[in-house]
């Protein structure tokens, strides 16, 4: 198990939910902690969350990861710094509540650009340190909704999947970067509330579904627990995980299921 303590360790979906959850589990080994995300209040809350937890530092960075240009500002501020991450936890992420054919296009580019391009970018950019590091961990939080196609999830399901195949070429290529996928199920967040619909609303409702999730702390423990190990996937949630199961070992009953589960 890596020791965190004096670690520096990047969160990005920081503000809330899993990744302020992940953030304040790390606090709680001493590490330093950059947490990133729109909300500089909501930040600043998580980061006096992670000091009285333990951490040896917690610092807020508001990036917004659908936009090159946040993401470069970001990366030149710690460049400046000199600052070497030991570990990213690349979770920033929205979801999707609509009709595949009801979804406009710019939603699905929208999401792709938050929950795959923005971690796929920061990595590219933070290459300068990720090549001359000794071990890097990597934590990206994917979704089973990325291991099968979801109804209302279709833009959502495409971003989750394709981060497996990139981050695990990267990992591949590179001895020194470990990469730890975080695949959640159902988790009690307010994730729903953010989820774009097919007009590029916000759908703005806690769904049953969320609310009956797993506890975040709970989540958290385990996805930290993962990291530390270096497990290369860890799935996290109830029995909506039996899906995954059933997908991989009973395709045409996943099939018949699928459709009549709820997608709220
Ligand atoms: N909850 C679940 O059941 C579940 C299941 C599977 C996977 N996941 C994944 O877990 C991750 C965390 O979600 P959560 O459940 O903890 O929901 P959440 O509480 O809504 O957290 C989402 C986080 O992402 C940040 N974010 C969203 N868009 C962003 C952007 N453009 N730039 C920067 N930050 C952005 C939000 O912060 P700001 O709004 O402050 O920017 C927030 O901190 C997501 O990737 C989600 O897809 C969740």
């Amino acid at each position: 198990m890596i020791d965190y303590q004096g670690k520096n360790i990047l969160v990005t979906g920081a503000s809330s939910g899993i990744g302020a959850a992940i953030a304040c589990r790390f606090a709680a080994q001493g590490a330093r902690l950059f947490l990133a995300a729109r909300n500089l209040a909501k930040l600043e809350d998580v980061c006096r969350r992670c000091m009285e937890a333990g951490a040896a530092q917690a610092e807020a960075f508001v990036v917004d990861f659908s936009s090159e240009s946040s993401i470069d500002a970001f990366v030149e501020t710690v460049k400046g710094r000199g600052v070497s991450f030991d570990c990213l936890v690349l979770n920033a992420g929205i979801s999707q509540r609509a009709l595949t054919l009801d979804t406009d296009i710019s939603v699905d580019r929208k999401i792709m650009e938050t929950d795959y391009f923005g971690p796929v970018y920061l990595t590219k950019k933070l290459s300068y340190m990720l090549r001359s590091a000794k071990l890097v961990n990597i934590a990206v939080t994917s979704s089973i909704s990325g291991l099968f196609g979801f109804p209302l999830r279709s833009a959502y399901c495409a971003a989750k999947a394709a981060l497996f195949g990139f981050f695990e070429a990267l990992e591949l290529e590179n001895p020194n970067i470990k990469v730890t996928f975080l695949i959640p199920g159902r988790i009690n967040t307010e994730i729903s509330k953010s989820a774009v619909l097919g007009d590029g609303s916000t759908y703005s409702q806690m769904d049953a579904g969320q609310a009956n999730g797993m506890d975040v702390d709970k989540c958290a423990r385990i996805a930290v627990r993962a990291i530390s190990k270096c497990k290369h996937r860890q799935l996290i949630g109830g029995v909506e995980l039996l899906m995954v199961y059933i997908k991989k070992y009973c395709p045409a009953l996943f099939f018949k299921l699928a459709g009549k589960v709820s997608a709220t």
